[in-house]
């Protein structure tokens, strides 16, 4: 069930989506070599709990962390750990929920540690430039479809694919809602958009195929070519005008 929320949800996810950018920020700057994956986990930890909220992402589904931070080849869902330190020229995403009075927000980025290539750059551009051709179709009237599609052809026309195995999803109450928003489809078809439904929009790019798998840890997704993947978040409102970012600074 889709839910449309009223514009006091609303500004209670804009608050939810402050910290979480906030604390997105922090993850950010702490990517650098020779720093581990938990040594950003707990910094989250600690910054969400400061705020008095709660890491959507702790305890779901028995997920062991606050944060999601993918490496490389890694799409989604990374474990932190204290083995896992990050090198010069990796590509590092964090995927972070804030829980705040009832409501969740989710953000992700893809930080450069060091020297990346150009190549590693030019699919952290894209997958940020696919987010936005995406939302601009976040409108009342435009469809899911036409969001999935200007996602895809954006990726296409860059040589990336576009993971189909995972999608963006609805927000509110729970961390995911209806509807899915796929980062693929058809223009002008699928639901229309309306006026205060609040949706997660996450295009996930591949630099080779867009094929995923599923590591033995039951969590970590990652490239089935094992070329590299960078992941754009925002939490967004749909308004009669342009999508409120709700996951912004
Ligand atoms: N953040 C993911 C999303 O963007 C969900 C992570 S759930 C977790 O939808 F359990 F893996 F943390
Ligand atoms: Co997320
Ligand atoms: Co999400």
């Amino acid at each position: 069930m889709i839910t449309i929320k009223t514009d006091h949800e609303i500004s209670k996810m804009r608050d939810a989506g402050k910290i979480a950018a906030e604390v997105l920020q922090l993850g950010g700057s702490l990517v650098k070599p020779g720093v581990s994956t938990k040594e950003i986990d707990d910094q989250i930890y600690k910054f969400i709990k400061k705020h008095n909220a709660v890491p959507s992402f702790l305890n779901y589904y028995g997920y062991p962390a606050s944060a999601c931070i993918s490496i490389n080849d890694e799409v989604i869902h990374g474990i932190p750990s204290g083995k896992r330190v990050i090198a010069d020229g990796d590509i590092v995403s964090i995927d972070v929920g804030v829980l705040l009075n009832g409501y969740h927000a989710d953000t992700a980025r893809t930080f450069g540690a060091g020297n990346i290539s150009e190549e590693a750059k030019k699919l952290i551009e894209v997958t940020k430039e696919c987010f936005w051709k995406g939302i601009a179709f976040a409108v009342p009237g435009k469809r899911l479809g036409d969001l999935g599609h200007a996602i895809e052809s954006h990726a296409h026309a860059n040589g990336f694919s576009v993971v189909e195995d995972f999608v963006g999803h609805g927000v509110g109450t729970h961390l995911h809602e209806d509807p899915d928003v796929p980062n693929y489809g058809r223009a002008g078809k699928g639901l229309r958009f309306e006026k205060n439904m609040t949706i997660a929009v996450e295009p996930m790019i591949n630099q080779g195929v867009p094929d995923v798998l599923q590591l033995k840890d039951g969590w970590t997704v990652v490239t089935k070519d094992g070329k590299l993947s960078a992941h754009y978040e925002n939490t967004i409102a749909v308004t009669d005008g342009e999508p409120l970012i709700l996951t912004s600074l």
